[in-house]
């Protein structure tokens, strides 16, 4: 889960890394409010999960509370890279010096952490590691030693900070790592990280990921800071079912077991779509090996959901979990969606006792399922019903 910068900013605090004030505005008058609360100089700045707001006109300094509301006003419903700004961040004013980059990330590849700093910061951090990479320093972090003074300043020296600023920066790094693993986070990233007019070190800026595998046991707080509204509908549906469901731009709503089957499933079916008026995949869909009937009509009940869907190709194959299972499963999950279930079914099963689950389908005889023998020929008629 990436956080917006006002709830990075928030953890940071925590941590005891050097933040400035920051109030959240949902309106132009929040803004202004939040300015003469603030008093001084404040900039204002959206609050998208994406960066390089400033270029985009998302950050905007503002010298009066009438400013600061003219501010928001600008920002507020800018789409910033395909993210409509809903809220914006007022934040205290900082006379910048100098700024600087620092981030601590896991690195997956080499099963490792991996810290980048640099004295050059301020522009986007690609950038900088295309035209000046001898400038940004890559150090790897031991997870088991982590970041203390010493490996602070190990980094602070490799990123080109001198010896009057290399002490006090890593004594951020150092916080801004107990945030990184306090956090469960795979990314804490700040840039820019300043020295303003009084020689203090600020986070200015701040963009954490945090591993959404930690929210359940270790971080159940997280929870709070998932932004509901942000998630498509239907993915947040699905999530709240526990299923596997990614939505995507077509017509044939897609249920398989197992990720590679649903992959494939979507590749058969967008082909099939070739000659049926271009129709394609609706949504990844895996609801795993216990196809139970509770699972099935969830994943049903999300895919029915979604306008845009005109018929829905089942592609299960009986494993562990037999055909039998999985029939019963979609015929008790017809009937728990009863009238809501309006679109029709194509239905592939192969598999551990396929026959025996071909036959409870036959039997049910419900007329919005047809069964298919084979993968293609259920994908085309997937195709040909979403086309109809
Ligand atoms: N509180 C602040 N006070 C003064 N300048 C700021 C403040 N916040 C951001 N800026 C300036 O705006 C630039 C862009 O802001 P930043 O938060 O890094 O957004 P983004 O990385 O999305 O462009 C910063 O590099 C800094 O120069
Ligand atoms: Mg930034």
């Amino acid at each position: 889960m990436d956080l917006y910068e006002y709830q990075a900013r928030d953890l940071f605090e925590k941590y005891e890394v050097p933040v400035l004030a920051g109030i959240i505005a949902d309106t132009p008058e929040e803004a202004k409010a939040a300015a003469e609360k603030l008093g001084g100089v404040v900039v204002v700045k959206a609050q998208v999960k994406t960066g390089g707001r400033g270029k985009a006109g998302g950050v905007k300094v503002a010298k009066t509370p009438e400013d600061a509301y003219e501010a928001a006003k600008a920002i507020l419903g800018l789409d910033i890279k395909g993210h409509v700004v809903k809220r914006v961040m007022v934040a205290a004013g900082a006379q910048i010096e100098k700024e600087f980059y620092f981030s601590v990330l896991l690195d997956r590849s080499n099963r490792s952490y991996l810290s980048l700093a640099s004295v050059e910061g301020g522009m986007e951090i690609e950038e900088l590691a295309d035209e000046r990479p001898e400038a940004l320093a890559k150090i790897e972090v031991n997870p088991l030693t982590g970041i203390d003074a010493a490996k602070a300043l190990e980094i602070a020296k490799a990123g080109g900070f001198d010896d009057e600023l290399a002490p006090k920066v890593a004594d951020v790094f150092v916080k801004l790592y107990n945030v990184y693993t306090g956090e469960g986070a795979t990314l804490v990233e700040v840039n820019p990280l300043i020295q303003d007019a009084s020689g203090n070190i600020i986070a200015l800026d701040g963009k954490v990921t945090l591993d959404d595998n930690a929210t359940e046991v270790r971080h159940p707080e997280h929870e709070l800071l998932d932004d509901k509204d942000a998630a498509d509908p239907l993915e947040a549906k699905a999530k709240a079912s526990g299923l596997n469901y990614v939505k995507l731009d077509g017509q044939v709503g897609i249920i398989g077991n197992g990720a590679g089957l649903v992959m494939s499933t979507l590749d058969v079916v967008a082909y099939a779509g070739e000659n049926h008026g271009g129709v394609k995949p609706a949504n990844f869909l895996d609801i795993g090996g216990g196809a139970s009937a509770t699972v099935m009509a969830a994943g049903l009940d999300v895919i029915l959901g979604d306008e845009q869907v005109k018929s829905v190709f089942v592609n299960v194959f009986g494993g562990i979990t037999s055909c039998v299972a999985v029939a019963e499963g979609i015929v008790k999950a017809l009937e728990i969606l009863g009238d809501t279930a309006t679109k029709p079914l194509v239905v592939r099963l192969d598999g551990n006792q396929v026959e025996e689950g071909r036959a409870i389908l036959a039997a049910a005889n419900n007329p919005l399922v047809t069964l298919a023998d084979t993968m293609d020929a259920g994908a085309d008629k997937a195709a040909e019903l979403a086309n109809a």
